[in-house]
């Protein structure tokens, strides 16, 4: 060996030194792989959405991973620490029914140690948009971004019926007004309101919290509650103090529809939290469970939680939200549902109101692979499907927030209580109108959704865009309703023959004008405002 040797080597090692490092260096900079994007909500939780990133050179591609099915990257690059792509997706704006639109999100990105502070711009309107936003996007697994495996179905077999809501249940739901805002604040004047405005002595009861309330799991598996409600319990006890009762929101799936946490796998554990808080009052909501799950599983998931209910020992209502699907009212019952949404959900507009009370709706059925759905059906249509402690749920009511006129408003409320539907407030009640007063707190209307008998409405007449039902009520009496759909106003006439009270001495009272009106001749005829409706109730002496 000579002299120059060791310096050879020296030289060796030191390129074999920055070879390597140049690869580390590679390897750490190369994105491909999983990540995820955090954008903090603000109460301690955070929306999570999962990327497949794959890196070619300062190129990148991939796809949007998880639950909401794959959309593709387009314009993907990583260029000195900056990333920067772009998401398209096609779907409907803010307002359900409006026309398939392309969005476009965009993402940027600065390389911060392991992760990127990213920016999001663009998207969807309304509800699902938000922009720009920033969150952290840091790498993740697979497993994290795929859904959780499908669990365990019990053996069906008939839950105990609770014996709870004999008549709809009556009360207030946070999420049509206050969506993911909802916080303890707001419930505690939601329930005082519920008080001082009469609507407690009116019969609503349940303050029921919706989505957003989640934050996660502690060690031992329990959920917990982010930041917009410090304690639940304290916040049942306070409830409780006005005399009236409390509801709460989760799913089967890992996690609910505004993507916080679910009780999947901790259906039992989840029922006795609830109780041990106080809780009155289930809404249960499938959800991201469609990630694991098919329609056809549905009754033994949703069993799982009725049973779980049942053994927390307290009496919880159970309201099934499953958008109707799989001909809920055929087993809704059995999986010891009190209630169960019919259909999708409802917004603050004549269009969807008229679509989900009138229109065909209400999924026909479960829609097997290859084949186009069964044809939708109408409320009325499965209006026999409801039976006492177990009611057809068209949505929540939106009365008083603010898009419909006073007479679809109207509308809206007699047809949910002809239906026999849950009257769950869906407005601030902390500032009504009169006019919004007038037709939450009509108790003439009201005795009718919760008339003790429960039996289903029947249609009398149909015709174009009017329709009219009736339903036989506890004693003899008959509550009659002529809705008018069209663009014009309209002069109906029901007859007493097609009530089958001809001949007979009768005494008539229209619910809306809380007085009685002339029933001579053999019919009583009125003109219907347009979107509006004449509501009577009919006794024979
Ligand atoms: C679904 C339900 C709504 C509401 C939201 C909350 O869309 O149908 O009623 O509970 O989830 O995320």
């Amino acid at each position: 060996m000579t002299s120059k040797s060791p310096v050879r080597f020296k030289v060796f090692l030191w390129a074999l030194i920055a070879a390597f490092g140049a690869l580390f260096v590679f390897a750490q900079s190369d994105l491909s792989g999983y990540w995820v994007f955090k954008i903090p909500r603000g109460d301690g939780t955070f929306a999570l959405s999962y990327f497949e990133l794959k890196q070619s050179g300062d190129t990148i591609t991939g796809n949007t991973v998880g639950g909401r099915g794959q959309n593709p990257i387009s314009d993907g690059s990583f260029r000195n620490g900056k990333l920067h792509f772009a998401i398209s997706f096609t779907g409907r704006g803010g307002q359900k029914g409006g026309a398939p639109q392309t969005f476009t999100t965009t993402y940027e990105g600065t390389l911060q140690g392991d992760k990127f502070a990213l920016t999001m711009t663009g998207g969807r309107g309304g509800r699902g948009g938000r922009g720009p936003v920033t969150g952290d996007f840091e790498r993740s697994k697979a497993e994290a971004a795929m859904p959780p495996a499908k669990l365990p179905l019990p053996a069906l077999h008939d839950v105990r019926d609770n014996k709870l809501a004999r008549t709809p249940p009556m009360g207030w739901n946070s999420w049509n007004k206050f969506a993911g805002t909802i916080s303890d604040k707001d419930v505690r004047g939601i329930a005082d309101a519920m008080v001082s405005s009469g609507m407690k002595k009116a019969g609503y009861i349940y303050v029921n919290i919706d989505d957003t309330w989640e934050l996660g799991r502690d060690a031992k598996g329990n959920i917990t509650t982010n930041t917009k409600f410090p304690n639940m319990k304290a916040l049942a006890d306070y409830v409780h103090s006005k005399g009236l009762k409390i509801g709460i929101y989760s799913g089967p799936g890992p996690t609910t529809c505004a993507g916080y946490e679910g009780s999947y796998g901790h259906e039992d554990q989840d029922a006795k939290t609830y109780a041990s808080w106080g809780i009155d009052y289930l809404k249960y909501d499938w959800c991201s469970a469609a990630t694991i799950y098919s329609d056809e599983d549905m009754q033994a998931v949703y069993q799982k939680m009725g049973d779980a209910l049942l053994k927390s020992g307290r009496p919880i209502l159970y309201s099934l939200c499953q958008y109707g699907r799989a001909k809920v009212w055929e087993w809704g019952a059995k999986v010891g549902g009190n209630a169960w949404r019919t259909t999708g959900d409802i917004n603050d507009s004549w269009q969807s109101l008229d679509r989900i009370g009138f229109g065909t709706a209400v999924p026909g059925g479960i829609r097997k692979q290859g084949e186009p759905a069964p044809p939708g059906l109408t409320q009325f249509d499965i209006a026999k499907g409801a039976t006492v402690g177990h009611w057809n749920d068209p949505d929540m009511l939106e009365i008083g927030n603010g898009h419909m006129t006073t007479d679809e408003y109207r509308t809206h409320f007699s047809l949910w209580c002809l239906l026999r539907a849950p009257l769950l407030a869906g407005n601030d009640l902390r500032d009504m109108s009169e006019d919004t007063k007038s037709i939450l707190l009509n108790t003439d209307v009201i005795a009718i959704d919760q008339d003790p008998a429960g039996l289903p409405l029947n249609r009398v007449k149909e015709e174009g865009t009017t329709v009219i039902y009736s339903r036989p009520l506890k004693g003899g009496d008959i509550a009659v309703a002529m809705f008018n759909r069209g663009e014009q106003a309209a002069e109906m006439s029901v007859t007493w023959d097609a009530l089958g009270v001809a001949g007979k001495k009768l005494q008539v009272r229209d619910l809306w004008k809380h007085a009685p009106v002339t029933a001579t001749g053999d019919k009583y005829t009125a003109s219907v405002p347009t979107h509006g409706v004449v509501m009577l109730r009919v006794t024979t002496k």
